[in-house]
């Protein structure tokens, strides 16, 4: 969200700080970001609102404190008689709250301080009131900061590793990770043509962008998809460009079985059943059937899509009979997906990096198992790091003789030694890594 966009929730702000609202704004979203530190993600701990007249202020208000955590954490740090991350966890998301809304709303700044304050009282945190009333009335929104980490909104880890996986782009992903995420549609051509849906969205007065894929539309301004025309009749789904790129490479056969692994919260699930009606399609995650399918429970589920529940890096759930194609959408770090995702800045260490990596080619060597002689396994991950992706698929090609890479092209991104990278620029999409390789008859 822009400044401006954020200045016009001033007036709103104040408002549902003085109706008669059970929890303030303040204290929802500081409760939101204490779990989001603890390590909940951002999206699922806001979805817990959802139905919240306070979801859009709320949306603001975390996000925008995450976007820009480490440039808030350095000003606050840098008046902070005691170090921020010593501070009680609730204290230190009031802290962050009330700077975020110091620096980018227009809401008076005695306001926004009394607000935070307020909230603090609220959730039982009193003696806490004059610190952050003191911390607060301190802040200065001009100051520059002067780490690195609060210039690019990045951990240094991640500013050090982007640079050395991508010297010459290294500039343009970081901007881009503090960048708000474009909304781009999935035209569900089953149901209505992309250019019969076009001139839905003009009569609407919605304007969007062509893409380089053929059903899919970038909006201006991202909106509530529940205000888009036809989405109670199924004719889009909200997917990022990106990811809509690996369900064209399974390139199945009408008779073809489809595994999709790894499949919660279920956006390409959706795609495969959309897009390959006619295909018996099996979608695994080790999550069971709950909320994290909210995509599929969205738009009605489809007659060839199975959601079940496994740990694919075991073959338990299997019930013997072989794929034909797989997508491995493999857990990873979502380095690819900073500005949709900003939590993950902050949340992820360098550690995870690399057991994210041991589990993708654990993954990967267990549902070779699954796949049938001849059958493509499309791998992927949100992931612009080396080691979750060549890398993986290197080690991986390493340890088997049954294996050959096949090659494709993408209207999007550039080859990489194994297989396809998209890197976040210029608010277009994510950042996604695509390899495909099919099993060979002869050690099958
Ligand atoms: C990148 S997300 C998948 C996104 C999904 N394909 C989509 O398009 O909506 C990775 C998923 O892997 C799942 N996962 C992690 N470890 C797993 C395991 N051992 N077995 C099955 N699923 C696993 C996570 O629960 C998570 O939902």
């Amino acid at each position: 969200m822009s400044l401006r966009q954020s200045t016009d929730l001033v007036g709103y702000l104040k408002m549902a700080s003085n109706s008669t609202r059970r929890h303030s704004p303040n204290f929802l979203a500081a409760k939101i970001l204490t779990r989001v530190l603890q390590g909940q993600p951002l999206e699922d701990a806001l979805y817990e609102h959802h139905e919240s007249k306070d979801i859009a202020l709320l949306t603001f208000l975390c996000y925008t404190t995450m976007r820009h955590y480490y440039s808030l954490h350095q000003r606050l740090s840098d008046i902070s008689h005691r170090p921020l991350d010593q501070l009680d966890i609730e204290v230190k998301c009031l802290l962050l709250l009330g700077a975020c809304q110091l620096q980018y709303s227009t809401l008076p700044a005695p306001l926004a301080v009394a607000h935070v304050v307020t909230a603090a009282k609220k959730i039982g945190k009193t003696s806490a009131g004059s610190l952050i009333n003191a911390i607060l009335r301190r802040y200065d929104a001009a100051i520059e900061p002067s780490l690195e980490e609060a210039s690019y909104e990045l951990p240094q880890w991640m500013i050090d590793r982007i640079r050395s996986d991508y010297p010459s782009e290294s500039d343009e992903i970081f901007q881009t990770s503090t960048a708000r995420a474009p909304m781009t549609l999935r035209i569900n051509v089953s149901e209505i043509s992309c250019s019969v849906y076009c001139d839905l969205l003009q009569k609407s007065k919605i304007s969007f962008e062509q893409t380089a894929l053929d059903n899919a539309i970038t909006l201006t301004k991202p909106m509530s998809r529940s205000k888009l025309p036809g989405y109670e009749n199924s004719y889009f789904c909200v997917q990022d460009l990106a990811s809509q790129l690996p369900v064209s490479l399974l390139e199945p056969q009408p008779e073809h079985r489809i595994l999709d692994a790894c499949a919660a919260p279920g956006v390409k699930s959706r795609q495969i059943a959309d897009v390959f009606p006619n295909n018996p399609v099996d979608a695994y995650d080790i999550k069971p059937q709950c909320s994290t399918w909210n995509i599929l429970t969205d738009t009605g589920n489809k007659q060839n899509l199975q959601l079940k529940q496994g740990d694919l890096t075991t073959t338990s759930w299997w019930d013997g009979t072989h794929y034909d194609r797989i997508l491995l959408d493999a857990p990873c770090s979502g380095s690819g997906t900073l500005s949709r995702h900003p939590d993950i800045k902050v949340t992820r260490n360098e550690a995870d990096v690399s057991q994210a990596a041991e589990l993708q080619l654990k993954l990967l060597n267990n549902l070779w198992n699954v796949l049938a002689p001849n059958g493509i396994l499309v791998y992927c991950t949100c992931s612009i790091f080396f080691e979750e992706n060549d890398s993986v698929v290197a080690k991986f090609l390493a340890e088997r003789q049954d294996i050959a890479i096949e090659p494709f092209e993408l209207p999007i991104g550039r080859p990489t030694p194994h297989g396809w990278q998209t890197l976040p620029k210029e608010q277009a999409h994510d950042g996604f890594f695509f390899a495909r390789v099919r099993k060979q008859y002869s050690n099958a």
